[in-house]
């Protein structure tokens, strides 16, 4: 980041001295005013819940313009990644910083290919779930217990460790994602096979059977792996910030991960694609098409506490490129599985065509995010709506790995510890028992 020539000066109405403050600017995006020294020379702190106006770190990873509706990852546009790249070149792009050629490339997929087993203990920690709990609940516990099983990769401010980390996590999230789904299912754990893509390999460890030859769709493998992509990383979203506020007390990566697991499962963020699929079934049980002037009424009344799932966003005031992508993805599935007339796809669409015709979502800049059609397609390809989720965090792996090993690898980085704006009793004593 660069000092900019321009200054901030904050000046205070009851002729407390004014502060000057410095002003940075990076390559792309808004300037910063640096207010790290603000509590020193003013004894005050700002106030930003929800940090609706706070960079808490300076990044190279992932750019998004939410005006523009842009989503760059290391430069490249969105768009460029999810038709011309797998996900694990994705992958190398966003922990290395390049894209790799063919000799990186073959290697790199041979080293996540390499580690994509889990160790066998993993069956036992699994029994102690019952079979009905929800898949991110199991998969919170899972990549957490990674860390019970690689010490050897623990120290996170090891490189070595931090690289062998992030390996094992992006090559056994798809099977502990696929060991989840067994499990509640009652079926068989499916071994990795290491002669499949990452996403063929997920799809035969999630749908085969021990009993039969899987055979990889290459449409869907395909489609699966550009989902991975669109949603392997998001600058500072929520679960990313939880997971760099988790890694500066020093822990290890899979905790750190597992914490951004925990995060993500949250139906204003990742949970939003499983919620969005509910919704629609809901809608869809009520009339459909038909009913969906009555839905709208109900959202648009705020008293019902009855949100538009899939979307809106924090950063996207426009479309969010993502879901553009994700309805093409849709099309090419459906189209794949002879489900052109998919009462939900036609459904999201109708929702979509009203929301983005009507002030209510006009004015406040409302459009579909990337969960909005994801669960669609997820669901013509087989996965179970409560497994939706977990997808999005087997492919968000790469980007909390990526921004943590950025964040330690940063000289300013410190433990994070936010302050706040303290509203409650003044000092008073405990009074005896007999008196309160
Ligand atoms: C993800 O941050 C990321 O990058 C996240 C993510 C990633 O890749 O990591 O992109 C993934 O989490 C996408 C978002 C998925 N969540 C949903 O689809 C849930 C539905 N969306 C909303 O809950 C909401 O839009 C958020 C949480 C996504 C954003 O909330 P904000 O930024 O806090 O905005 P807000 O709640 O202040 O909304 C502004 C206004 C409010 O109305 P007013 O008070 O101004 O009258 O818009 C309304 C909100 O009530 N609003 C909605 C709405 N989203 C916002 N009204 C109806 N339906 C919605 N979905």
């Amino acid at each position: 980041m660069k000092l900019a020539d321009n200054k901030a000066t904050l000046s205070f109405s009851n002729g407390s001295p004014s502060v000057e403050l410095p002003v940075y600017h990076g390559t792309m995006g808004p300037d910063v005013v640096d207010i790290r020294k603000l509590y020193a020379q003013t004894g005050m702190f700002t106030y930003d819940p929800g940090f609706l106006s706070t960079a808490a770190t300076q990044s190279a990873i992932t750019y998004i313009d939410g005006d523009k509706g842009e989503l760059l990852y290391r430069g490249y546009p969105i768009e460029q990644l999810a038709t011309q790249c797998d996900y694990l070149d994705v992958c190398h792009l966003l922990l290395k910083g390049e894209l790799p050629n063919a000799k990186e490339s073959a290697d790199f997929h041979k080293l996540v290919t390499n580690h994509t087993m889990v160790n066998e203990q993993m069956q036992f920690f699994m029994r102690g779930f019952r079979r009905d709990a929800h898949p991110m609940a199991i998969l919170t516990g899972l990549v957490g217990g990674l860390s019970a099983f690689y010490h050897d990769s623990t120290d996170i401010n090891n490189p070595e460790h931090r690289e062998i980390a992030a390996i094992r996590l992006i090559a056994k999230m798809p099977t502990l994602v696929s060991m989840a789904y067994k499990y509640k299912v009652g079926q068989p754990y499916m071994y990795p096979q290491n002669n499949l893509s990452y996403a063929g390999n997920f799809m035969r460890m999630m749908f085969g059977t021990p009993c039969e030859d899987y055979v990889v769709s290459p449409v869907l493998e395909k489609a699966l792996d550009r989902i991975f992509i669109l949603h392997a990383d998001h600058e500072q979203n929520a679960s990313t910030s939880t997971v760099r506020l988790c890694a500066s007390s020093g822990t290890n990566p899979f905790a750190a991960i597992a914490a951004g697991v925990a995060c993500l499962w949250g139906p204003a963020h990742g949970g939003a694609n499983e919620a969005c699929l509910n919704m629609l079934e809901d809608i869809q049980k009520m009339g459909g098409v038909a009913k969906v002037g009555e839905f709208m009424s109900q959202v648009k009344d705020k008293s019902s506490g009855v949100k538009l799932m899939g979307f809106g966003h924090r950063v996207y005031k426009n479309y969010d490129p993502r879901a553009k992508l994700m309805q093409e993805t849709c099309n090419e599935v459906l189209a794949e599985l002879g489900l052109e007339n998919d009462p939900l796809f036609k459904l999201a669409k109708a929702l979509e065509k009203i929301a983005l015709e009507d002030d209510y979502f006009v004015q406040r800049k409302l459009y579909p995010n990337v969960d909005f059609y994801s669960g669609i397609v997820q669901r013509a390809i087989g996965i179970p709506v409560n497994l939706f989720t977990g997808i999005f965090a087997l492919a968000r792996t790469v980007g909390w790995i990526a921004q943590l090993n950025e964040m330690i690898g940063d000289p300013e980085y410190k433990i994070g510890r936010p302050r706040q704006l303290f509203t409650g009793a003044t000092a008073r004593d405990v009074k005896p028992l007999a008196q309160r």
